[in-house]
């Protein structure tokens, strides 16, 4: 079973951010998560292409790029462009769901869609075979630090269900209020990329704590 731990730099200090990636560069993480938030899919602006553009500067490991956008069509090609290895795009955000993973994969990306807590796991019926990654928001997006919603691990058991009923490769992410506590559980439920902001960056020890979530 593959177990991932995508640490996000949206709870890094952005003033040493350099010095924050060479932690995870030296660290457990497997990717590096980067959270782009518009002000109008969800409440809150993060940052944009400069960010991503010093991160790619400074990562050895993979950034796994999620997109909290309206219409992500439009800015699919400049995310491949500064250097993002996977692009992750909100299913409530595409109404042209198919078409929109199509592009991410023409742009060279591995194509990953994340539902929101409200959204049942079935949307993703006739598409999850055409999928790199899943990710199962376990918060309401927009900020880092908020509450993680128990109901994901049902959430989380039944992506893993729908997957290998569609004979999909896709790889189970789980985004929101990870920590320590619930970690192991995830993997149990068949998750198989945890993404961590607070839980890591607020510790005394990011990188033993990244450590700690990769072998919950
Ligand atoms: C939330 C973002 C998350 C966020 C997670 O909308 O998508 O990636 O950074 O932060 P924590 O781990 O603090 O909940
Ligand atoms: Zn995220």
């Amino acid at each position: 079973m593959t177990h991932l731990v995508s640490p996000s730099i949206l709870s890094a200090d952005f003033g040493n951010l350099q010095r924050d990636i060479e932690m995870l560069n030296a660290s457990e993480a497997d990717w590096i998560h980067v959270d782009i938030m518009d002000g109008v899919f969800v409440p809150n602006i993060s940052f944009g292409f400069p960010v991503a553009e010093v991160a790619k500067k400074h990562a050895t490991k993979p950034l796994d790029v999620h997109l909290m956008i309206v219409e992500p069509d439009r800015y699919i090609k400049r995310f491949a462009d500064a250097g993002a290895y996977g692009l992750t795009v909100q299913l409530e955000a595409c109404p042209n769901l198919h078409r929109t993973v199509q592009f991410i994969k023409e742009a060279g990306c591995r194509a990953g869609v994340a539902i929101n807590p409200h959204s049942p796991v079935a949307l993703l019926d006739d598409i999850i075979a055409d999928l790199d990654l899943v990710l199962v928001m376990s918060v309401n997006p927009g900020f880092g630090g908020q509450h993680f919603i128990e109901n994901t691990y049902k959430k989380v058991s039944e992506t893993r269900d729908l997957v290998a009923k569609r004979n999909s490769k896709a790889l189970i992410e789980v985004d929101g209020g990870v920590d320590k506590s619930n970690a192991g559980k995830l993997y149990t439920a068949g998750a198989n990329v945890l993404v961590a902001g607070s839980s890591v960056f607020a510790s005394g020890n990011p990188s033993a704590m990244i450590s700690t979530l990769k072998h919950a």
